[in-house]
C-alpha cells in the first residue's frame, strides 16, 4: 500500500470550509482503493494565528512541512491583517522556500452554461497556463527612498534569471511536446526592455531544442483581449510571474469564476513538497456563510492525485466535477444552485463512488 502524508494548511475564511470537502474526496479513495492510504496534518496557520503569536506560521514551520509529500492549502488573507504580509509570510515563503517555480493553472470550461462568452464552448476554452513562481515581478527586490518626504522614490525591480527563466520554458515547452499542444509566450518586450526582451530570447533559444512544438508568442495586452475574444488559440501558455497571475483571473472569468479556478505550485525535482491550492482567496464577504464554492479546492485535490503518480484517481475526480456541473441542485449558489458547500462536498463524494467510467 502507498502512503502519502499531506499538511493541512486550511488557513482563514472560507479556506477551512473548502479544505473539509476535499478531505471527504481523499478518504473516500482511500475507502474505494486498497492500495493508498493518505495522513493528514493540520496546522492552524494563517491570520488569526498572526493576531495571536505575532506571525504567519511557526518560527521552524518550512523544517515542519519539508517532510510530507504536499501541501493542501485553503486561502490566507483576512481583514485585520495587512495583505502583504499574510502573503508575503505564509503563501510566498511557502512558494520560494521549498522552490516550488512552477505553477500549474489550468483554464478548462467544464460546461458551455458557465462562460460569459458568447458562442464560446467547451471545445473553445480548454488550456494550461504555466506561470512561473518564484521570483520575476514577485521577487521582492526594491527599495523604498526617502519615505514620506516630498522626493520619496519606490523601486520594484523585476528579477529573472537565467536559471529562473530558462527553467520554467523549458518545463513548459516538456509539457507542450508530451501532450503535443501549441505553446505560447506573453510577455511585454515593446516596453519592458530587459526583463520581458531576455524572456523573448529565452523563448527563442529554449525553442531550438523543441523544433516539434509549435509555438506563439503575444504581447500581454493583446493576450488579454484573445482570452476574450478568441480563447482558442491558447493551449499551453508560459508567462511571468505577474502576468501569469493577472491572465489566469481572466481564464477564471471566462470558466465560470473563482469558485472553479485552482492552481498547483509545483517542485518538479521533488526535493521539496509541492502545495495545491484553489487560485480563490478567503472571501470574507462570504465566509462563515457555508456557501462557498469547494469545487476548486477538490480540483486541486485531483492536481494532487496526478502529482502522487495516481492519474487514474486525478482524472476520476475531475470527470466527476465535470459531471456535478449538470446538477443544479446540488450547487453552491456562485453556479445557479442552492446547495451549501458541506452540501455540494457530500454529494460530490456520492458522485465519485457511483460514476467508475466517465467521458471526460
Ligand atoms: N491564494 C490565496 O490564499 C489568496 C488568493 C487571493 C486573495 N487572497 C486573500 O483573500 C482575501 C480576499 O481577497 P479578494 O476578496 O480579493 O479575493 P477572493 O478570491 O477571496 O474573493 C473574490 C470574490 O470571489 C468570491 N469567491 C471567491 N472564492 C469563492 C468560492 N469558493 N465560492 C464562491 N465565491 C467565491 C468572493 O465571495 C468574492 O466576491 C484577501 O486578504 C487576499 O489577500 C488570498
Amino acid at each position: 500500500m502507498k502512503t502519502f502524508h499531506i499538511a493541512l494548511i486550511p488557513g482563514d475564511g472560507i479556506g477551512p470550509e473548502v479544505v473539509a470537502q476535499g478531505v471527504k474526496v481523499f478518504k473516500a479513495i482511500e475507502k474505494m482503493d486498497d492500495s493508498v492510504s493518505f495522513t493528514f496534518e493540520e496546522f492552524p496557520w494563517g491570520c488569526e494565528y498572526y493576531l495571536q503569536h505575532g506571525k504567519m506560521m511557526d518560527e521552524d514551520g518550512m523544517e515542519q512541512l519539508k517532510q510530507f509529500d504536499a501541501i493542501y492549502l485553503g486561502a490566507v488573507g483576512y481583514p485585520g491583517v495587512p495583505d502583504h504580509i499574510s502573503l508575503r509570510e505564509l503563501l510566498i515563503k511557502i512558494r520560494r522556500g521549498f522552490d516550488q517555480y512552477v505553477n500549474l493553472r489550468p483554464v478548462t470550461l467544464l460546461h458551455r452554461k458557465l462562460t460569459p462568452l458568447k458562442n464560446k464552448t467547451e471545445k473553445d476554452i480548454d488550456m494550461l497556463v504555466i506561470r512561473e513562481n518564484s521570483e520575476g515581478e514577485y521577487a521582492g527586490a526594491g527599495e523604498w527612498l526617502f519615505k514620506g518626504k516630498p522626493e520619496e522614490v519606490v523601486l520594484q525591480t523585476g528579477v529573472f534569471s537565467r536559471k529562473g527563466t530558462e527553467r520554467i520554458i523549458r518545463y513548459a515547452y516538456e509539457e507542450a511536446r508530451r501532450t503535443n499542444r501549441t505553446l505560447t509566450s506573453i510577455s511585454k518586450g515593446n516596453a519592458l526592455n530587459y526583463s520581458m526582451v531576455f524572456w523573448d530570447q529565452v523563448f527563442e533559444e529554449v525553442g531550438r531544442e523543441f523544433p516539434d512544438v509549435n509555438t506563439y508568442s503575444y504581447l500581454v495586452d493583446a493576450a488579454s483581449l484573445y482570452f476574450v475574444e478568441q480563447p482558442e488559440r491558447f493551449e499551453v501558455v508560459v508567462t511571468s510571474n505577474l502576468f501569469g497571475d493577472i491572465v489566469t483571473d481572466i481564464g477564471a472569468a471566462i470558466t465560470g469564476g473563482m469558485g472553479l479556478a485552482t492552481g498547483a505550485n509545483i517542485n518538479p525535482e521533488k526535493t521539496y513538497p509541492s502545495m495545491f491550492e484553489p487560485v480563490h482567496g478567503s472571501a470574507p464577504d462570504i465566509a462563515g456563510k457555508g456557501i462557498a464554492n469547494p469545487l476548486a479546492a477538490i480540483w486541486s485535490v485531483s492536481q494532487m492525485l496526478d502529482f502522487f503518480g495516481l492519474e487514474e484517481w486525478g482524472k476520476r475526480v475531475f470527470c466527476t466535477i465535470k459531471e456535478i456541473i449538470n446538477h443544479e441542485e446540488h450547487l453552491t449558489p456562485d453556479l445557479g444552485g442552492k446547495a451549501s458547500t458541506e452540501e455540494v462536498g457530500d454529494y460530490f463524494v456520492n458522485l465519485l463512488m457511483q460514476t467508475k467510467e466517465l467521458d471526460v
